[in-house]
Parts: C-alpha cells; sequence; structure tokens
C-alpha cells in the first residue's frame, strides 16, 4: 500500500485530496466544537503559555523562576524556555540534517522502516503504522540515543554530517534536560544540592539515575496537506517519559489542550517547548501535570520537529517521590515499569493514547 511510503511520497505524487485513510472522524477534526462547547473558546487560541528565560535560573531571581516554572508544570504541562545556553548553531544544524535526511530519496529511507520497535533507529509514517485505522499526516525517524557507542553505527550515515550533528544536538539537550530535572526537583520541595562531601544521599542517587535514563529522539516531518482540516499531524497524546524538549521550526502546528480548548503553541525561533512526560506526572503524585497535545498540517509549508524525549532507565520502577508521600497525601497512582508501557503500546491505537489513565 502507499500508505505505508509515507506523506512525503504522497504529496511528492502531486495529490490534490487527502485520501481516505487520514480522515479523521468528525469529532477528532481540528476544527470541532461539541454541542456543549461555546463557540467563543475559538478567540482564545492565542493563549500565551508561560515562557521561561533559563538564564534566569541562575541569578537573583532563582525562587521567582522556580514559582514560573511549578505553575506552569501544574497548570498547562508545558512551558517554552529561552535563553537555555544551547548554541542557535548546534540547534540550526540539527533541523537542517534532520531535513535533509528527508530529502534522501525514498529508498534511502525505507532502509530504516521496520515494525521492531526497539531498534536503535526507526523510520515510519503515522503514529504507530502498523496499529493505526486511521492514519496521521506524518513522517518520522527515530533515534534511540543510549548507549551511544553501541546505537551510533545504526544511525543514518546519510546525509553527511548526519551523526556528527544529532550527537551534538542529543548530548546537548541531555545535558539541559540533566538541568531543568534539578530545578524541576527543587520546585516539587526536593533539594539535589549536595550536602555531604563523602557519603552520596538520596537525592544524589536520584539525581544519577536521570543521567543514566533512556533518550529518544524523534525528528518529524508534515509536508504540506491538501486538506488540513480533515486530518492531524500527530493525535492527541500524552508523552511516555520524565520531559519531552521539543524544538519546532518556524511553522505552527503544535497544539496543548487547555480547559477542553486547544491552544496553539506559537514558535519562539530557537527556543525548546518542554512539557510534562507521564512519569514526572505520577513522580509528583500528580502535581505536575502531563497534558494531552496534537499536531495539525496546514496546505501551504513543511514543518519539522525534533523531540527529544528522556526517561528513567529502563528497569527503573516510576512511581511518586517518598518525599511526597505521606499518610494524608497517599499515592494517587500504581507503581509502573517500562515492560508496562510496551503492553500498553501492543494494545493501543490512533483512538486510545493515555498509558497515564491505566496507571491512575
Ligand atoms: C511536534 O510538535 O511536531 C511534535 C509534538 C510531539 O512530539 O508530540
Ligand atoms: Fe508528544
Amino acid at each position: 500500500e502507499d500508505y505505508h511510503k509515507g506523506v512525503k511520497y504522497l504529496h511528492e505524487s502531486g495529490i490534490q485530496k487527502v485520501p481516505k485513510k487520514y480522515i479523521f472522524p468528525i469529532s477528532e477534526r481540528p476544527n470541532c466544537y461539541t454541542i456543549n462547547e461555546n463557540p467563543q473558546v475559538a478567540s482564545k487560541h492565542n493563549l500565551k503559555l508561560p515562557v521561561i528565560d533559563f538564564s534566569q535560573l541562575y541569578g537573583p531571581n532563582r525562587a521567582q523562576v522556580l514559582d514560573s516554572l511549578s505553575y506552569a508544570c501544574e497548570n498547562y504541562g508545558f512551558f517554552q524556555l529561552t535563553n537555555h545556553g544551547i548554541p542557535e548553531e548546534v540547534i540550526k544544524n540539527m533541523v537542517d540534517v534532520g531535513g535533509r535526511f528527508f530529502d534522501l530519496p525514498l529508498v534511502e529511507r525505507e532502509k530504516y522502516m521496520t515494525k521492531d520497535m526497539t531498534t536503535p533507529v526507526r523510520y515510519g509514517t503515522s503514529f504507530n503504522q502498523t496499529k493505526d485505522g486511521v492514519f496521521c499526516w506524518r513522517d518520522f525517524l527515530k533515534l534511540v540515543c543510549d548507549p551511544l557507542p553501541q546505537v551510533l553505527p545504526h544511525w543514518p550515515s546519510s546525509p553527511s554530517y548526519f551523526r556528527e550533528m544529532a550527537v551534538t544536538y542529543s548530548k546537548e539537550t541531555k545535558i539541559l534536560f540533566i538541568k531543568l530535572v534539578e530545578a524541576i526537583l527543587e520546585s516539587l520541595g526536593i533539594n539535589v544540592a549536595t550536602k555531604n562531601k563523602t557519603q552520596q544521599n538520596d537525592e544524589e542517587i536520584m539525581l544519577k539515575e536521570f543521567e543514566d535514563g533512556s533518550q529518544l529522539m524523534a525528528v518529524n516531518f508534515y509536508p504540506p496537506c491538501p486538506n488540513p482540516d480533515l486530518t492531524l499531524g500527530m493525535p492527541p497524546h500524552s508523552d511516555y517519559g520524565f520531559l519531552t524538549l521539543l524544538l519546532q521550526d518556524e511553522v505552527e502546528g503544535l497544539q496543548v489542550k487547555s480547559n477542553d480548548d486547544w491552544v496553539t503553541i506559537q514558535p519562539i525561533p530557537n527556543a525548546f517547548v518542554v512539557n510534562v512526560g507521564d512519569h514526572l506526572e505520577i513522580f509528583s503524585n500528580g502535581k505536575y501535570k502531563s497534558v494531552l497535545h496534537r499536531v495539525l498540517v496546514n496546505s501551504l509549508k513543511s514543518r519539522i520537529s525534533v523531540a527529544s524525549l528522556h526517561s528513567l532507565p529502563f528497569n527503573s520502577i516510576i512511581k511518586p517521590s517518598p518525599k511526597l508521600i505521606s499518610e494524608t497525601n497517599p499515592s494517587l497512582y500504581k507503581d509502573t515499569n517500562f515492560a508496562a508501557f510496551l503492553e500498553y503500546l501492543k494494545s493501543c491505537d490512533s483512538t486510545n493514547k493515555s498509558f497515564l489513565e491505566t496507571r491512575r
């Protein structure tokens, strides 16, 4: 079937109308409102998400920045991060090699197509193309980033500099992730600052687990779509993992659910969109929210995004932090692990996307 060749292929074949396979049920289409919703909610579309200036974390305003971080994670599950220290050049190079990968002939890209969800590199289309009843208007390249010496030889060696740029980008985002974890733990009242030089404390052990955690990068490509009102680039889903650091180019498309409305996240050049994943919601015992988000497509421009998903190690048990649990504040989640997530994935399709729902 042509669907499995992906949407870039469809776009290039010159189709004038999206095939049936991509048409979402009316209630899931981009501009659908349920009967109870006031059509006026549409005017809230440019509601501004919190923008956090990361450099301020290391100055006299740290407490205020931690407050905004906490506010964003509790109320939106999302924020944008500016002045994060990752050089513009690194970001530009990643988007550039990502785009050049999708420009390769289909035969080159297809080499990485596989049904195996555990390979170090996987090229594909839609959300889960072996399961999805309705297909999404997205092609993607997923790269497992650790352990690097083992996975790197499997990453695409073409286009030139792909590996070099993607390695630099993945290392920089991992470093930023760790700094964000420190800030987030502190915002939850868990202090990770070293207190004792000779003995590791619980918090340091915890931080080490994050350092040993796994990282997955997804480069997403959304070509122009002839009927953007009938389909989605990505269906509503929450992210598995602790935090996602997302880079979107200048073309809008990402929307986050906020009070029953879908809010577009306005691209800010060189900023990261950071969102709370299922692990962090569980870890915070529900204080921070792993929120549904989706991607719209458009008829004019291609869009590229690069998501860096950071999780705890595969063998970790994910549960609320003991520091946040007490007799009066009991755990709201079942303990879980990566194996449970894989089981869930096997059973889910594009109409059923929240792993978290199964853990409450
Ligand atoms: C995107 O904005 O293209 C990706 C969103 C996601 O990874 O969920
Ligand atoms: Fe996501």
